[in-house]
């Protein structure tokens, strides 16, 4: 099946920004992975999935805690970053090529299956965690962690939407904790955590320089951050620093379910 209008969105987004993506984005800390699965008993090795693996930061973490790891994107651009960092960590990943609403493995492949700030761009939300539980082995474990918002905050949640979307036209939708809790269980997991943490984004202008915003939709961007509304203010925490930068506090996602 060819991908549709939004995954090519994707896919080009990132084949453009690969770059931008490696040690210095905030995605290198990956404090946040081995922080999800602490007090879980989740046994270290076998057969790992990360889907939509970007820099590959989440792979590599996979791969230097004793999985066998395929990492997957729809951009061979971002696998090639993540092949590099792969090889200056001294570690072996495979990269696969393909969407993650339609995962190319037989039932039940992976003890794990990641997927690190990414689903916020997919086209069918449903269709990648059903996927996801098809190929994970009983007793596997998925992870997600994605940019959220906060249920029953419609103005906030639709003020972030606006913003994401011109400052990334590949952005689709920040699902909620609920959200998320649903369509995993609908999918035949077991939700064993599903926590939101605030998570800083550190500098507006580092934000767009990150994903290559255009000067028309920067504007437009800085317009809705100019006049928001009160929810959103409150909701992220929308502050100008002391030396001028522009920051706010997402939610940060974390859930695991085992099959
Ligand atoms: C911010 S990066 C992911 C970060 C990474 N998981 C990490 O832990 O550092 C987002 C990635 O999602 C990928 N992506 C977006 N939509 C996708 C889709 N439908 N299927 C597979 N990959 C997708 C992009 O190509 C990009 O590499």
């Amino acid at each position: 099946m060819p991908l549709d209008e939004n995954q090519i969105a994707s896919r080009d987004q990132f084949e453009r920004q690969s770059r931008n993506y490696g040690k210095t984005h905030i995605l290198a800390d990956v404090s946040d992975i081995a922080a999800a699965i602490e007090g879980l008993e989740i046994p270290r090795g076998g057969m790992a999935l990360d889907i939509a693996t970007g820099g590959g930061h989440t792979a590599v973490w996979l791969a230097e805690n004793g999985w066998t790891v395929t990492a997957s994107d729809l951009s061979p651009a971002m696998l090639e970053r993540a092949s590099e960092l792969a090889d200056e960590h001294d570690v072996k990943i495979t990269t696969a090529v393909h969407e993650a609403e339609r995962l190319p493995y037989p039932d039940g492949t992976f003890q794990i299956v990641t997927c690190r700030v990414a689903a916020h761009h997919f086209t069918d939300q449903a269709g990648f965690v059903r996927e996801a539980a098809r190929v994970l082995a009983p007793g596997g474990v998925f992870l997600l962690i994605d940019g959220s918002v906060p249920d029953g905050e419609s103005e906030a949640e639709a003020w972030i939407h606006a913003v994401e979307k011109f400052r990334d036209p590949s952005h689709g939708r920040f699902l909620p904790p609920c959200g998320w809790a649903d369509l995993v269980r609908e999918a035949g997991l077991n939700v064993l955590r599903c926590t939101t943490t605030p998570f800083k984004q550190p500098d507006l202008e580092w934000y767009f320089e990150t994903a290559g915003t255009t000067q028309d939709n920067r504007a437009k961007v800085r317009a809705l951050i100019s006049y928001p509304p009160e929810e959103a203010k409150r909701v992220f925490r929308l502050a100008q620093e002391p030396d001028g930068k522009i920051t706010w506090w997402w939610l940060r996602l974390t859930l695991i379910a085992r099959k």
